[in-house]
């Protein structure tokens, strides 16, 4: 629960890792070539891990795992996309993870947070790549069809100093409602969203308007209060964001019929928790503040009349609550896990959150498709 307000810096391990990625893997070096293409990148990881690796490649996915493995590959595609964007301005731009240049003014805000940010934002945004390539190659050996979303990269991103102005983007960082609720949710000893209650907003204001996470040009990058009001924006998105792969994975894990399947669900789904683990704990390093250009207030979640242990900005390990009945005692666990429509409501998430702003009606039609067959509504 540090807070360091050390100046923005790549870190040791940052400088390690650029290291050790100029010995790069053809997977990184495939990644760098690619881009961001949905599919060049899983060719690149097909070819490598090579067809006979897979043990079972004989046997044709069902109809449902299949579909469940497209949504996720496509949730992950959706997530790659946001984190390249915050990784451009506020990570580390190596071989692992190229584009942009880092924008010093929003990554010294980003760094109130923790002076490690740049490399978690960094380490985020590689996971999140390795989980869309992994999952198409796997659909691609299995003879199911990968995920390709490049042709609803549209969406105009940042034109702040740092960014890939010109590339098109999935997702719009830039008129954000961020659901800070999860906050609540896992400090709340008594409420769970698969039995019902109700979880305060720990930051109100977020959720009722549209903000920025990332500076739209370099405007934003003053007065002081406004830019930090963006970096924090951001911390709370990382961790709204990390928070629904954490449901999703055991919530689609549910329906699967594939040991195999159900194996690659419960091995990248946790890597979705230590995601969340890690930007709870920095969300709750931000600065209250007022932004003077409009007014978003961040409160002091660690005094009245807030406070108390549903606010209490250091209690970052998940409270024991009720689960399945409340017959039964209450236990730590990840909430929710509500198997029925848990792909529809992840996308209702990341659609209210306004990721899609600007998105074509084609694109959410395209991504509704991919829930509900893995749903199988
Ligand atoms: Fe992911
Ligand atoms: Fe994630």
């Amino acid at each position: 629960m540090e807070s360091n307000t050390k100046p923005f810096t790549t870190s040791r391990r940052g400088l390690l890792r650029a290291g050790a990625a100029l010995g790069a893997s053809a997977f990184g070096t495939g990644l760098l070539g690619a881009g961001l293409s949905s599919t060049a990148g899983a060719q690149g990881m097909y070819s490598n891990a090579g067809a006979q690796s897979i043990s079972t490649r004989a046997e044709a996915l069902t109809k449902r795992d299949a579909a469940i493995l497209r949504f996720l590959a496509a949730a992950e595609i959706i997530e790659t996309d946001l984190w390249q964007q915050y990784n451009e301005l506020a990570g580390i731009q190596d071989a692992d993870v190229p584009g942009g240049s880092g924008n010093a003014a929003y990554g010294k805000k980003i760094a109130t947070l923790d002076s490690d940010m740049a490399q978690y934002i960094h380490d985020n945004t590689e996971d999140e790549m390795s989980h869309f390539t992994f999952l198409n190659a796997y659909l691609k050996a299995k003879g199911a069809d990968p995920v390709n979303l490049d042709k609803y990269r549209t969406l105009k991103g940042s034109q702040a100093t740092g960014a890939q102005k010109d590339l098109p983007r999935l997702t719009n960082l830039m008129q954000l409602s961020v659901d800070t609720s999860w906050w609540t949710r896992y400090r709340s000893r008594t409420a769970n969203p698969d039995l019902g209650g109700a979880f305060p907003q720990a930051i109100p204001a977020l959720v009722k308007g549209q903000f920025p996470a990332i500076p739209r040009n370099d405007d934003d990058l003053k007065p002081d209060k406004h830019l930090q009001a963006i970096a924090n924006t951001a911390g709370f998105h990382f961790a709204f964001i990390e928070q629904g792969g954490t449901s999703l994975y055991p919530s689609l894990a549910q329906a699967v019929k594939s040991p195999e399947v159900l194996r690659i669900l419960l091995s990248i789904g946790p890597t979705e928790t230590m995601h969340f683990q890690t930007w709870q704990d920095k969300a709750g390093n931000y600065t209250p503040l007022t932004d003077p250009t409009n007014g978003l207030v961040f409160p002091d979640l660690n005094s009245k009349p807030l406070g108390g242990e549903d606010f209490q900005t250091n209690l970052i390990m998940p409270e024991p609550t009720a689960f399945l009945s409340r017959k039964f005692p209450v236990v730590s666990i990840i909430r929710g896990t509500e198997a029925k429509d848990a792909a529809m409501g992840a996308l209702k998430a990341l659609e209210d959150d306004g990721l899609f702003v600007g998105q074509s009606r084609e694109f959410l039609t395209v991504f509704r498709d991919l829930a509900r067959a893995a749903d199988a509504a």
